[in-house]
């Protein structure tokens, strides 16, 4: 009888188990093709990939390293072409230990001594960091990347001029000697996640710029703006080559990174453009939604820990039959930062100069200020510290949001509260949003956890899923995540080394958000070893899954089971996904297709 039916889950997949090995998996029936691998060419004069022999000069023609988001982007602009568009990958950062020969952890950002970094190695790395578009074409069901087309394209922090737009730019803060309009700069760097726009441009989230900054003094001594924003953090020595990373010599060239960058994939000339007025900090991505009245409404978590989860409100309403009037919008509005308050509510605050505390008395001159500033502005509004949001997506069919809160390990029991609900929170939640009637605008909405992460066998973990999600369904550290055209919910893990307290390595996980199945949770795509799950983006029917595995072989090898040392060029703990001893572990973008053609994820 109805009453006691069974309720129908959203996802008909046969799920994949646990487990960690020198290979990636996918449920049955479903086929997972290798795309493009780092060192690959993207430009028609690149050459031929020689780890051996790499140069910046060829590596500002191939695929860079470490892939993260993927854009999806169908050909013609404004159809919804499935099987033949431009993918737009950001690559977020470098690992020289796998990528260059001879190099121990000992010479590179893994805590090193740099000794082995060298100008050529380093102009390497800033060409292998950026993005890369390309045109892609799906052909008897497989996707191939087309050779010479006019798309293809690297960005690259080494070579490509970016503009700097909205209330920061020109501001005094924002000007070095190389630029002395503070309107120009040079490359973009650590773009993790992003969002195609609904007038077909992408946003590209500068993250983790503090890394990139150097000082020969004492990091820990600099004035309180760099210490905000952990800058300098000297993970990578190109100050040593390069004045501006070096904070000394150009006191003002880390103002100008941090932002999200809007890129026009269908125009290989267009100039990249960082959108202050959507603030400045490790912005892990931004995802776009058209509100009812036109507005446009862009999320973005700052991924830190104990950092604010912010929107931005245009004041300009996109025009769906005018691509040129939306080019600005991104420029002229109002940025939040969000309190979640124990009703379950949430305020937004606005960043907004002269509002509340964020005064000239209180050190905020002007609204450039304001959003150089951005972290100061929302400590002084008393907005709440989070466990690291990371991906933030807007279910279109339902207009909840949700935000990826992936850890946080340094938040005591004296610091919990409603919203992050654990202490030492090694394995992260999922937070859902619900906006009033659907108002993306408001400055209030609802919140609620769908999903708080970890084995949910192991009591002292406090997880909470669907009690009907299996031994292999729970994961940890959601990250990135999509949500496909049918509204359905993907989540994709970044342990980190932390793989090894669950024993499995990242994966896709399909994530019921409705009705009694609510917070069951299925494994559907499980990375290789040492690799984190980057993408995941699906083509306009569903019928193809896009995901970057990201720097397979780095994470936690020493918890590899037979492997227990660290990955090195020579010696990775896989060779994912050459398999071939000549060939060092790559990161790749996987194009998953179900065998029978069909929806992913649909019976
Ligand atoms: Fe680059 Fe927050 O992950
Ligand atoms: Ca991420
Ligand atoms: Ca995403
Ligand atoms: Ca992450």
């Amino acid at each position: 009888n109805a009453a006691h039916a069974a309720p129908q889950p959203t996802f008909s997949f046969d799920e994949i188990a646990h487990g960690a090995d020198v290979n990636h998996h996918v449920a049955p029936g479903y086929q997972a093709d290798i795309l493009i691998r780092w060192g690959d060419p993207v430009t028609a004069d690149a050459p031929p990939f020689d780890p051996h022999q790499q140069t910046p000069e060829s590596q500002e023609k191939q695929f860079g390293y470490n892939n993260d988001y993927v854009g999806y982007l169908p050909l013609p602009l404004g159809s919804d072409n499935a099987s033949h568009g431009l993918l737009f990958i950001n690559h977020e950062y470098t690992n020289e230990e796998l990528m260059f020969p001879g190099l121990g952890r000992q010479d590179t950002f893994g805590g090193g001594d740099f000794s082995g970094m060298t100008q050529a190695l380093i102009d390497i790395e800033m060409s292998a960091h950026g993005g890369s578009i390309l045109e892609v074409k799906k052909e008897n069901g497989k996707w191939q990347v087309v050779r010479d087309s006019p798309y293809n394209r690297r960005i690259t922090t080494r070579t490509t001029e970016m503009r700097l737009s909205g209330p920061a730019a020109g501001d005094a803060l924002m000007k070095t000697s190389a630029d002395p309009t503070g309107t120009q700069v040079m490359g973009m760097l650590n773009n993790c996640a992003g969002g195609v726009t609904p007038w077909g441009t992408v946003l590209s989230g500068e993250e983790n710029i503090r890394g990139y900054f150097w000082t020969e003094g004492d990091s820990k001594a600099v004035a309180a703006p760099y210490k905000r924003y952990g800058i300098p953090g000297k993970w990578y020595a190109w100050g040593k080559f390069h004045d501006r990373f070096d904070i000394d010599k150009e006191p003002n060239e880390c103002n100008r990174f941090g932002y999200i960058v809007e890129v026009d994939p269908y125009d290989p000339n267009s100039v990249p453009i960082k959108r202050t007025a959507l603030g400045r900090c490790a912005h892990e991505g931004a995802d776009v939604v058209v509100n009812a009245d036109g507005r446009v409404v862009a999320y973005t978590g700052d991924d830190a820990r104990f950092e604010y989860l912010y929107k931005f409100v245009s004041n300009g309403r996109f025009d769906p039959n005018n691509r040129e009037a939306n080019r600005d919008l991104l420029d002229d509005g109002t940025l939040y930062a969000a309190r979640f308050n124990d009703d379950g509510t949430v305020t937004w605050l606005p960043l907004v100069h002269g509002h509340g505390p964020l005064t000239a008395e209180k050190g905020f001159r002007s609204q450039a200020e304001v959003l150089i500033h951005t972290r100061q502005a929302a400590d002084a509004l008393g907005a709440t510290p989070m466990d690291r949001p990371e991906d933030v997506e807007v279910n279109p069919k339902t207009g909840k949001v949700y935000v990826m809160l992936t850890n946080n390990s340094k938040r005591k029991p004296e610091q919990v509260d409603l919203a992050n609900p654990r202490a030492n929170n090694v394995f992260g939640h999922i937070v859902e949003l619900t906006p009033p009637n659907g108002d993306h605008a408001a400055t209030d909405c609802k919140w609620e956890i769908l999903i708080k992460a970890g084995d949910p066998r192991v009591p002292e973990v406090g997880a909470q899923y669907n009690e009907l999600t299996s031994a292999n369904g729970w994961f940890a550290s959601p990250d990135n995540c999509a949500i496909d055209h049918q509204g359905r919910l993907w989540v994709g893990t970044d342990q980190g080394p932390n793989w090894g307290k669950t024993g499995t390595t990242d994966g896709v996980y399909a994530v019921e958000t409705e009705g009694e199945l609510r917070g069951l949770s299925k494994l559907f795509y499980r990375v290789p070893v040492g690799a984190e799950i980057c993408g995941p983006e699906f083509t306009p029917d569903d019928k193809t899954l896009f995901i970057a595995v990201q720097h397979p072989a780095a994470d936690g090898a020493k918890n590899f089971k037979g492997f227990e040392r660290a990955s090195t060029f020579e010696d990775p703990a896989t060779r994912w996904p050459d398999f071939d001893d000549r060939m060092p572990a790559r990161p790749s973008v996987v194009a998953i297709t179900k065998k029978d053609g069909g929806v992913i994820g649909a019976a």
